[in-house]
């Protein structure tokens, strides 16, 4: 790191999972990659003022806040980040650009479209850099076989599938809402795996290959009422308990889809495979460095799927690393990402996946659950399509 560097003054909203991965990364990023700004762990915002003051002292933030509101009023700080949880993102991303912050958004972006559509109409009229945190597009592996279907190896496209499954919300007498539990709970949530896990499967796929115009899903709640932690009584579930969809992509081919968290024994199992005219591709996050590959137009006597370790220093990200041979793992994908959008900014540009990206992704998810109630087919709306915001 340059001590002339310009700061960058973070200040960071939520500190549970997403807090701690979004520090690391503050703190890491300038320490791996040649980047122009100096990020300054300036304030961290949460409710409760003991736990956000140990949490900025573990980390290393100057100074705490109790208030989102008051966090975004600060001069001092040039970048709001969203670490927290979804019913939040709308209304501080929405003041955080009109205040003329930069803006990083966990994801989804909005609980439905319509909110992430006036999410982005404020940071495109605002002008102001943003990025949603779809992290799986920063794992080296995943990016060569972007970079590998982006050069055309697997001729055309004809299959797409991927699925996202857990196991932690099979117990009858587990209560929805509140501390790690607001996932249960679709007032916070706006939707269950379809918005949670599903919404990383279609950023990657569209990613990949392209936009999805058509979809036609099922969605099942297993467990119907939960007690709610916040109002101590028993409430209909609002959740989708797993979530599966047929769809079509613009270039013509047809992908599945499957989320849920009542798959015994997987804990964030992620997995896609792309099949072309030529190759195949196919990526788990469980074996997060490696990517399966066949190749049809490899000699036929040894002709068959190779096990990529991604680890070598012409492969993404790697040459920042360790040396060849020796992998990293989950939080570098945050690192990855936060250099990208130091990298982005000193150009004047947003990090890709943008607020429009994330829009994008939340058209489908809208898609999804419109289509699980109308037992119908749904067409999906462009991100592009929509109207320039103003300015
Ligand atoms: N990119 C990923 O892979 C990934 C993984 C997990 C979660 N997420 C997303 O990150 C976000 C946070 O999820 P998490 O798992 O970190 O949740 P979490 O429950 O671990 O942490 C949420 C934090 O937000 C704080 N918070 C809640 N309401 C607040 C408010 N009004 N003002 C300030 N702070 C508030 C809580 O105190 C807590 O510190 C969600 O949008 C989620 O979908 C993304």
């Amino acid at each position: 790191m340059k001590t002339t560097q310009k700061k960058l003054n973070i200040g960071l909203v939520g500190y549970g999972f997403m807090g701690r991965t979004h520090s690391n990364a503050f703190l890491q990023a300038p320490r791996f990659f040649d980047v122009s700004f100096e990020p300054v762990r300036k304030a961290v915002c949460a409710r409760n003022r003991d736990r956000a003051a140990a949490f900025a002292a573990n980390w290393g933030y100057e100074s705490i806040e109790t208030d989102w509101r008051k966090l975004v009023e600060r001069k001092d700080i040039d970048l709001i980040d969203i670490a927290s949880p979804n019913d939040t993102h709308h209304d501080i991303a929405i003041a955080a650009a009109r205040a003329g912050k930069l803006v990083m958004c966990e994801k989804p972006l909005g609980r439905s479209a319509a909110e992430s559509e006036a999410m982005v109409a404020a940071v495109e009229s605002a002008r102001v850099a943003n990025t949603v945190w779809y992290n799986y597009r920063r794992v080296p592996a995943v990016v060569l076989l972007q970079n590998l279907v982006a050069e055309g190896r697997l001729g055309r496209v004809f299959h797409y599938r991927a699925k996202f499954l857990q196991d932690w919300t099979i117990s009858q007498d587990l209560p929805q809402g509140g501390e790690g539990l607001w996932r249960l709970d679709v007032a916070v949530a706006g939707s269950g795996v379809t918005g949670d896990l599903l919404a990383h499967c279609i950023d990657t796929a569209m990613w990949l290959n392209g936009p999805i115009t058509a979809v036609t899903a099922v969605t099942e709640t297993f467990i119907k009422e939960r007690k709610h932690n916040l109002t101590g009584k028993v409430e209909l579930v609002g959740i989708d308990d797993a979530s599966a969809f047929l769809a079509r992509f613009q270039n013509g081919s047809l992908a599945t889809f499957e989320a849920t968290r009542y798959a015994r024994g997987h804990k964030a199992l992620y997995t896609l495979e792309i099949n072309g005219e030529h190759a195949s591709a196919m990526w788990d996050l469980h074996d997060l460095h490696r990517i399966q590959w066949f190749d049809h137009k490899d000699e036929g006597r040894v002709r068959g799927w190779r096990n990529v370790h991604v680890t070598d220093g012409d492969q993404p990200y790697m040459k920042r690393w360790w040396v060849p041979g020796l992998q990293i793992g989950y939080e570098h994908t945050f690192i990855h990402h936060f250099a990208d959008f130091l990298q982005a900014i000193s150009e004047f540009k947003s990090a890709a996946p943008t607020f429009r990206d994330g829009l994008a992704t939340d058209y489908v998810t809208d898609a999804v659950l419109r289509s699980a109630r109308s037992g119908r087919w749904e067409a999906v709306k462009s991100a592009q399509a929509i109207v320039e915001a103003a300015g």
